[in-house]
């Protein structure tokens, strides 16, 4: 009989050509999350569940797809909206898409470095509002990078293809983590270990690519803030709670640290309005993995790693 595969929102146009070639395909057949209450219906009796960063896996996703379910395959190397736990204990594979997505999302965490820095969106927003403006000596002054530290929080693929962009521009790079690195790349880097508090207290820019867990939720608050050097810039391209977000804003507007680049937010895909209001903050709708190239890789790996399960095949990228 042939296997039962759901997904849950239009992916890349190959990869489901793949999956319509290994069974009974179920699309979304609108391009919007599905509610609780449709997913739940679509999934039940689902082989394989090929699955976006805003759909819920917990226990009860599990209880509607029932026994048949082998596979989830999440189009994300994010894993957040996944209780894996839940899956490990009922026997269910679940797999993420890392690898494929690093280089798209280190090229938008340096784009965002870069636009915080030297002013970008600032500069745009001017020349759009049509107000006057002239060149001068001081006019839009940003801050260069050359010299300075890049402090990486979570030194994984896409903190060390960030690390590597940073290099090239001539900054120093400082880390952070649970893990050491290994020597040679330390070497490789020149990078340095800090201890968190260490890191924020000193680093130029602070880079964060940890992954969102009860660990990291919240990780950056008002305090750590507080500690950051007030010419300081933070980027984030991981998740929106890594950092709380309404510390962010009050530290931005009261010059705490000079300015911020985002990617990801608490609440996606609501903003802070106070971070709206703000012109030190460079704001950015989830672009990290935008690429033509680079959705189509992360949809065709995650169809990969759900058809080598149902085939009895261990997946290219498994997680659990
Ligand atoms: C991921 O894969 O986790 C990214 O956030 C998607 O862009």
């Amino acid at each position: 009989m042939s296997s039962r595969i759901v997904v849950t929102r239009t992916i890349p146009e190959p990869a489901l050509d793949l999956l319509r070639e290994a069974g009974d395909l179920w699309l979304n057949p609108e391009d919007r999350a599905l509610t609780r209450d449709e997913l739940f219906e679509a999934i039940a009796g689902a082989d394989a569940v090929v699955t976006l960063l805003h759909d819920r896996v917990d226990g009860a996703f599990l209880d509607a797809a029932g026994p048949a379910l082998q596979v989830v395959a999440n189009v994300a190397v994010g894993f957040d909206n996944v209780d894996v736990e839940a899956v490990r204990s009922r026997g269910v594979r679940f797999t993420n898409t890392p690898g494929v997505l690093t280089d798209a999302t280190a090229d938008i965490a340096f784009a965002l470095i870069l636009m915080a820095t030297r002013r970008l969106s600032e500069g745009e927003r001017l020349i759009r509002s049509q107000a006057p403006w002239n060149w001068n000596m001081a006019f839009m002054l940003g801050t260069g990078l050359q010299g300075k530290t890049l402090g990486i929080v979570g030194l994984g693929q896409i903190g060390i293809a960030t690390a590597r962009r940073a290099r090239a521009f001539g900054m120093q790079i400082a880390y952070t983590g649970r893990r050491r690195a290994s020597p040679e790349l330390e070497s490789e880097l020149e990078a340095r270990f800090q201890p968190l508090d260490e890191l924020l207290a000193t680093a130029d820019v602070v880079s964060l690519h940890c992954p969102l867990s009860d660990e990291t939720r919240h990780l950056v608050t008002a305090e750590r803030l507080a500690a950051m050097k007030p010419t300081a810039f933070l980027v984030n391209t991981t998740r929106g709670p890594v950092i709380d977000e309404a510390a962010l804003a009050e530290a931005l507007r009261e010059g705490v640290i000079a300015g911020a680049g985002l990617d990801v937010f608490e609440r996606e895909p609501e903003v802070h309005p106070a971070l709206i209001e703000l012109d030190n903050v460079v704001l950015i709708p989830h672009l990290g993995s935008a690429t033509v190239e680079t959705r189509t890789a992360m949809a065709v790996l995650a169809a990969e790693n759900a058809i080598a399960v149902l085939e009895g095949r261990e997946p290219p990228t498994p997680f659990v």
